[in-house]
């Protein structure tokens, strides 16, 4: 794993480089992305760069990591409203080739069909990911098998308390999601994980320096060959 501790502007502009160099390698990248608040810096700069012809995802296909069971892609807190309205409306990717789990059809097919459109596709050449603060990724939550493919997960509480700032009241979080298996995830040619402030801080600690265990799904990271990892001084203020 590579590990770079910067502030939050500068991580954001130095991932957003790395997204330039496998671009301008490969203009039809398969990108994988993801949600939550620890990506909307970076996809400020992307939407930055895009507008200043530094960069294009016209060629691109891409994947999100998970949907919210039961929310439709026009409900504001669904991981699809949420992407197109922080990225894709904002720069020139085709949103045909746009991809994120149903919330709304969870069958089995449905589940199957995702990883059968990643393999497709070609395989994820950079998926980014976030941290949850008890070490999910996607919405892998601690227990989840390491060779889960694209499923279903109950949420946590703690995740659903975490994620509860976006919703009237806890009552509305919905208590399930699709998500990317942890497999699913390690598919990808290179991972980028991005974890600020010091909440995530022992979550990081897990990933970096612990056993590789469900017990923290992030820390399956450790077996991936092309991991770069970008923390702010509070993230990393335990390794
Ligand atoms: P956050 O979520 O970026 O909103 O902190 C990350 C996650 O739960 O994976």
């Amino acid at each position: 794993m590579q590990i770079i501790v910067d502030t939050p502007q500068n991580i954001a502009k130095r991932a957003a480089a790395i997204y330039q160099e496998i671009l301008a390698a490969k203009p039809n990248a398969i990108l994988g992305f993801a949600t939550g608040s620890t990506p909307l810096d970076l996809y400020a700069e992307l939407v930055r760069l895009n507008k200043a012809g530094e960069i294009s995802f016209k060629d691109v296909t891409s994947f999100n990591l998970d949907e919210y069971v039961g929310l439709s892609p026009e409900h504001d807190q669904s991981y699809r409203y949420f992407m197109e309205h922080n990225l894709f409306n904002h720069i020139d990717i085709d949103l045909a080739r746009t991809h994120v789990p149903s919330g709304l059809d969870v069958s089995d097919e449905a589940l199957a069909g995702y990883d059968e459109a990643i393999k497709a596709a070609g395989g994820v050449d950079m998926q980014l990911l976030g941290i949850g603060i008890n070490g999910h990724i996607g919405f892998n939550e601690p227990g989840t098998p390491l060779e889960s493919l694209t499923h279903v997960v109950t949420l946590t509480e703690s995740t659903r308390e975490a994620n509860k700032r976006f919703f009237a009241s806890i009552d509305e979080v919905p208590t399930h999601a699709a998500t990317m298996g942890i497999k699913t995830v390690m598919n990808a040619r290179k991972i980028m994980l991005i974890a600020l402030g010091e909440n995530k801080a022992d979550a990081i600690r897990a990933t970096i320096k612990g056993p590789v265990t469900p017990d923290c799904p992030a820390s399956v990271l450790q077996l991936h060959p092309d991991v770069v990892v970008f923390l702010d001084e509070g993230a990393a203020s335990k390794l």
